[in-house]
Formats: structure tokens, C-alpha cells, sequence
């Protein structure tokens, strides 16, 4: 079972800057929330209790100062900085003593997922016990990411960076599952054109292998991006209009952590005193009846 996750919330943001000149991209506004707040709360929903946060050199404070505060998640959230954006595979270098002799997740601080049965597909994935899994998903945009090829057995038979041309609509999501030798596996990896260590690269060293798995996030699911400003917008747009139809919070962390018996009406109570009177805290008062 895979019991610890790693964030990835580094990076330049230079797609959208000047709004990233300042701040960090995972704690722009996604609607109501900091960006980040959706990666977190995916892997609240598998189950993953203990994560590392890896943010860009210099900017600790800001990240600290926006999540919840002591125990009022029931998770245990460590930090580590990362020098410059070297490529996401630098997420297990850095992390190599967090995650120890266990197996890990990685999700990247701007992946935004929603579905309904999203939860169950996280559970399934982290009872990874050998090789890697990745969740594809179409897009329309496929040179954008990274993309694979399927068999019609659903086996990965091809993986590349951001391809010119393709033939598949499956983009490689930022949601990831290894077994621990993605430690020394990451550490075997050259740098790129662009001078970072390539996920897919990584990611083809477990395919050749045969130990990469495909999941899904189903037709009724959502996987949007956050890349640049339209579609950060959109994304926001998207929230917007679920939360204000339904009355109900897409990555409400404490509503998790609640959910999951991991905090009480009183850890509740001290969340409310943290994020003070808005309507995130007008939200979390509902679990106090
Ligand atoms: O979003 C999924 C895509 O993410 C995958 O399909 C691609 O295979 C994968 O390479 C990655 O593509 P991007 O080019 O979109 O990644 P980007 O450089 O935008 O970084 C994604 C997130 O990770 C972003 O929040 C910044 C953070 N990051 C990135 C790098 C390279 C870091 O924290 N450190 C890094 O060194």
C-alpha cells in the first residue's frame, strides 16, 4: 500500500508570469482556493496521509503560510526546496530520504482532477506493490504533454515528451505510482534537450521492463489543465460552476480529513479560526452540526 505522496510545486510559472513573478503558480487563486489545494486533496482522496511538499528555493514561507496549520488535516506535510526546476524525476532525488524504503506517489502542484469515481480509481492505485502506474487521460491538445500509445490490451507501448506529431489523443496525466526503485532509477537519468530529467524517460525505463501500468480517469472524469492563463481560467470557470450548482466544495481539505475520521468538530473549529470569516470557513461550520 502506498502510504506516502510527494507534491511537486516548484517551477518557474513562466507561462504565466507577470502573475508568477511574485508568487508562486500553485498559490494563484483556482476559483475559491490556492492551486494547490487540488493536488492535496487528490491524495487525501487515496488515502495518502504523509507528504512532502517540494517547493522552488526561497519560497518556504509563502507555502507555509497558506496551508493549514498543526493538526488540522490529521496529515503530516514536511517541505523540501528544489534549486531550480531540473525536471520532474528530481522529485525522488530530493525526496530519497522521505520516502525511505516505501513506495510513493507524485502528483504535480498544478494537476487539477475531478470525477466521480475518482476516489475509488486512487485506491486502486495505491495498492501498487511492484513497477509504476500512470492515469491517461484524451486531450485534443496531445503535443502539449506526454503521450502514450496503447495496444489494444490497454498496454503502453510507446511514450514521448511532448511529440510534434502523434497518433494518440492520451496524454500522460500528473499523477504518478512507483515502486522504490525509483530512486536509483531516477538518479540513472540524463538531462533533456531543455536540461531537465524527463518523467517519460523514467517512465519508459519501467514500460521497457514490462512493470508500467495504464489506468484511466474515465469519460466522466475531468483531468484540466492549468498551463497557461486561458486555461487556468477555465479551470477556475469549471469550479465555479460545479461548487455553485451542487452547494458542495471540490477540494475542501478539512472536508476530506473529516470524511476520512482523520480530524474532529474541534480540529474543524481551529480551521475555522485559521482561514477566519469567508465563505470557505461558512462552508466547513456545515460539519460542525
Ligand atoms: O501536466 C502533465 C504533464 O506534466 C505531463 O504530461 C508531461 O509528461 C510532464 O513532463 C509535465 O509537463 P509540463 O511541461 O507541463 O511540466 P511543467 O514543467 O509545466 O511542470 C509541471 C509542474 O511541476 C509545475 O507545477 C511546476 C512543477 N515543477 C516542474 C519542474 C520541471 C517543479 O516543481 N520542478 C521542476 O523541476
Amino acid at each position: 500500500m502506498i502510504k506516502k505522496g510527494i507534491i511537486l510545486a516548484g517551477g518557474t510559472g513562466s507561462r504565466m508570469s507577470p502573475l508568477t513573478k511574485a508568487v508562486n503558480k500553485q498559490l494563484l487563486p483556482l476559483y475559491d482556493k490556492p492551486l494547490i489545494y487540488y493536488p492535496l486533496s487528490v491524495l487525501l482522496l487515496a488515502g495518502i496521509r504523509n507528504i512532502l511538499i517540494i517547493v522552488n528555493k526561497g519560497q518556504l514561507s509563502q507555502f507555509k503560510k497558506i496551508l493549514p496549520i498543526k493538526n488540522n488535516l490529521g496529515i503530516k506535510i514536511q517541505y523540501k526546496e528544489q534549486n531550480k526546476p531540473g525536471g520532474l524525476p528530481e522529485a525522488f532525488i530530493i525526496g530519497e530520504d522521505f520516502i525511505g524504503s516505501d513506495n510513493i506517489a507524485l502528483i504535480l502542484g498544478d494537476n487539477f482532477f475531478y470525477g466521480q469515481n475518482l476516489s475509488t480509481r486512487l485506491k486502486n492505485s495505491v495498492k501498487l506493490k511492484s513497477g509504476a502506474q500512470v492515469f491517461l487521460h484524451p486531450v485534443n491538445n496531445p503535443s502539449l504533454y506526454g503521450v502514450a500509445t496503447i495496444n489494444k490490451k490497454n498496454k503502453i507501448i510507446k511514450i514521448v515528451e511532448k511529440p510534434k506529431k502523434t497518433n494518440s489523443n492520451l496524454a500522460i496525466t500528473g499523477m504518478y505510482f512507483f515502486d522504490n526503485r525509483v530512486i536509483s532509477l531516477s538518479k540513472t537519468l540524463k538531462p533533456s534537450k531543455r536540461k531537465e530529467l524527463e518523467i517519460v524517460d523514467l517512465l519508459n525505463k519501467y514500460r521497457k521492463k514490462g512493470n508500467l501500468k495504464a489506468e484511466f480517469i474515465g469519460r466522466g472524469g475531468a483531468w484540466l489543465d492549468t498551463g497557461n492563463i486561458e486555461d487556468f481560467y477555465n479551470t477556475s470557470n469549471f469550479v465555479s460552476a460545479i461548487e455553485n450548482r451542487q452547494g458542495l466544495k471540490i477540494a475542501c481539505l478539512e472536508e476530506i480529513a473529516f470524511n476520512n475520521h482523520w480530524i474532529n468538530k474541534k480540529n474543524i473549529k481551529e480551521a475555522i479560526n485559521f482561514y477566519g470569516n469567508c465563505n470557505y470557513s461558512k462552508y466547513l461550520k456545515k460539519f460542525l452540526v
